[in-house]
């Protein structure tokens, strides 16, 4: 009892800054593991959760027929909103410090000249509000927004508190996993690692990074030890053993911006000209994904799911049932669904019972998972904050 009072508590405070704020300033799944699992192409029609919007951006490179990118965050969309005024209105110069340094000097003047224009009316309300104070001050804008609060204080704390800085620096220009290893234990097991499994450890920043408190009570059943050890590991992994030349969400976390060299393909100079051509075919949506389902008859041939049915499995379960029923209502032939868990294996796709032709049906016989391939994938995995990853093929 006592606990379930807890967890809907939990809830409703996570819900409240989930949705009353702009979460995510940038895409925590690494685009290029996608992309390989997606392998789209002109025929491709593409459904996606916009989180920071970076991914749509990046699929859009492969030239798929059209993107919709689906939020229930209007602020997410609001987000990739900008970034396609961006591309459309600025040099490549005034792009990239806006969104690869994350501070735009004259942003108000910019936004009202060039940007604003382009924005629907609800994505203009909220950056006359923020936009100013997100990109035009001395901070980044990486450190705002409300995940952005942890990378401000882990930054604060290389800086201030470890005053670990120049390793930091030696870090990003390691050019052998041998040189990151030594760095690793010499500067950072020590001082860094310890700090962010104490930060990861806490609800508020769980809340604040959008772990939900049943996503945490899972992993820490699944891993059998506290979350902040959980990620304590994934990032000595990644430290250690991937390498950190091309590492754009390390160089993020730990220095709250990109470099021109280590940075999301949708930011890099050799994609923006041929960025600008394809951004018509970017539909930006404010709604769930089962919501975007029902309401829209389209045929999506392959759908990116994240991690966010493990938030619906554990609390909004008929929510994940209506939304497999219309994936596979609206899945073209030969479509594929991919998908991530902090788990380091999820079940909760197993016993999923569909209707199919009026009958009910197991999921479970509508899909081919992909085990192998994902699984080969997933090593590779620059952002390194998941259990596991999946691809799954819908039969017809
Ligand atoms: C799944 S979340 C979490 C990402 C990841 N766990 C992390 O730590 O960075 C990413 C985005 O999914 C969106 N989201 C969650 N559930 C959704 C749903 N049912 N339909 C559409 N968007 C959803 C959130 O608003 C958020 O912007």
């Amino acid at each position: 009892m006592k606990a379930n009072i807890q967890n809907l508590f939990g809830e409703k405070i996570f819900s409240l800054i989930h949705t009353s704020n702009l979460t995510y300033t940038t895409c925590w799944e690494d685009p290029r593991i996608d992309r390989k699992a997606l392998n789209l192409s002109e025929d491709d029609t593409v459904l996606t959760i916009t989180s920071g919007g970076c991914n749509s951006l990046d699929y859009l490179l492969d030239s798929p027929k059209h993107i919709y990118s689906v939020d229930l965050n209007p602020h997410q969309g609001a987000l990739l909103q900008l970034k396609l005024a961006g591309i459309r209105e600025l040099d490549f110069g005034s792009f990239f410090e806006l969104f690869g340094k994350g501070r735009l000097p004259g942003f108000k003047r910019i936004y009202w000249e060039k940007l604003r224009r382009w924005l629907t009316p609800d994505a203009q309300n909220f950056w006359d509000r923020k936009g100013e104070k997100l990109f035009d001050k001395n901070k980044s804008f990486y450190f705002r927004g409300t995940s952005g609060s942890s990378l401000l204080l882990i930054n604060f704390y290389i800086d201030r508190v470890a005053k670990i800085r120049l390793s930091i620096n030696k870090l990003f220009n390691a050019q052998t996993l041998e040189e990151q290893q030594e760095i690793y234990e010499t500067t950072i097991r020590h001082t860094l690692a310890p700090f962010m499994r104490r930060l990861l450890s806490s609800n508020l920043a769980l809340w604040m990074n959008c772990v939900p408190p049943q996503q945490r009570q899972q992993v820490e059943q699944d891993f059998n030890c506290d979350i902040g050890k959980v990620y304590e590991r994934w990032i000595e992994v990644l430290i250690t053993q991937v390498p950190i030349k091309d590492n754009y969400f390390l160089r993020l976390s730990f220095t709250g911006e990109y470099s021109e060299t280590c940075c999301p393909e949708y930011l890099k100079q050799k994609n923006f000209v041929r960025l600008k051509d394809l951004i018509s075919r970017v539909s930006v949506v404010s709604d769930t994904v089962d919501g975007f389902l029902q309401k829209n008859n389209c045929n999506v041939s392959r759908f990116v799911l994240l991690d966010h049915m493990d938030w619906l499995s554990t609390y909004r379960h008929e929510d994940l049932i209506s939304e497999w029923q219309n994936i596979v209502c609206r899945a073209s032939n030969e479509a594929r669904v991919i998908f991530r868990s902090m788990l380091s294996k999820v079940d909760y796709l197993d016993d999923l019972t569909i209707c199919v032709d009026g009958q009910p049906q197991q999921l479970s016989s509508k899909i081919t998972m992909r085990q192998d391939l994902a699984k080969q994938l997933n090593t590779n995995d620059r952002a390194g904050i998941y259990g596991s990853f999946y691809i799954a093929d819908i039969k017809r």
